[in-house]
């Protein structure tokens, strides 16, 4: 979840994404969530890549291990002023190794349907040697205003016409997963 600021947005999405993984065979699903991980603002005198993982702070901590265990990721993407979320670069940013030869992908929303805020996490995603999956699950606005307005059992429901998009994107992401697990 891209985003941990109160009422958001994203936990919906990132649900729904987490089932239609957990649901599929061969992919073991963990729906990770920022406001577990309540990481400082970046403020180490030496950087991710020199550090080699060695940062003490017990979440930065926890968070690397937590990075560490993933084989491949999908990020739910909020847009903030057609970026994404500080909060989410910040955690970005502590790990650097761990991320090195995953893919990542992208669920995103907002009116042009996330879509500058994941163009932004995949330049940055390539920096941190991973490798995005092309084929993104951009949220259209009609079917995020209706989900934002209803409770989330029914905002899961109005999810549900995208799963062929969701799927494509699943089945990229387990490929690459797989691949990389071997080059790594
Ligand atoms: C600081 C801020 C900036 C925003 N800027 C944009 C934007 O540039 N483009 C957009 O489509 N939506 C923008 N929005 C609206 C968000 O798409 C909407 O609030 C969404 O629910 C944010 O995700 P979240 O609820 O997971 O935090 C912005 C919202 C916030 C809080």
């Amino acid at each position: 979840m891209g985003s941990t600021r109160r009422g958001r947005f994203s936990e919906r999405p990132a649900r729904w994404i987490h089932a239609r993984a957990a649901e599929r065979n061969g992919l073991d699903a963990e729906l990770i969530d920022l406001r577990e991980y309540p990481l400082p603002f970046f403020d180490e005198p030496v950087t991710p890549s020199a550090a080699r993982e060695s940062y003490t702070d017990p979440e930065v901590v926890r968070w690397t291990e937590k990075v560490k265990q993933g084989d491949g990721y999908i990020i739910v993407a909020p847009e903030y002023n057609h970026g994404y979320p500080a909060v989410l670069k910040n955690a970005i940013d502590y790990v650097f190794e761990a991320w090195h030869g995953k893919p990542v992908g992208f669920v995103s929303y907002g009116s042009a349907m996330g879509a500058r805020s994941v163009e932004q996490l995949r330049l940055v995603s390539v920096e941190l040697r991973m490798m995005p999956i092309r084929d993104a699950l951009h949220i259209p606005p009609a079917i995020f205003n209706a989900a934002l307005a209803v409770d989330e059992a029914e905002a899961l429901s109005l999810l549900e016409p995208l799963r062929e998009p969701a799927g494509i994107l699943l089945d990229q992401l387990a490929l690459w997963a797989g691949r990389l697990k071997s080059v790594r």
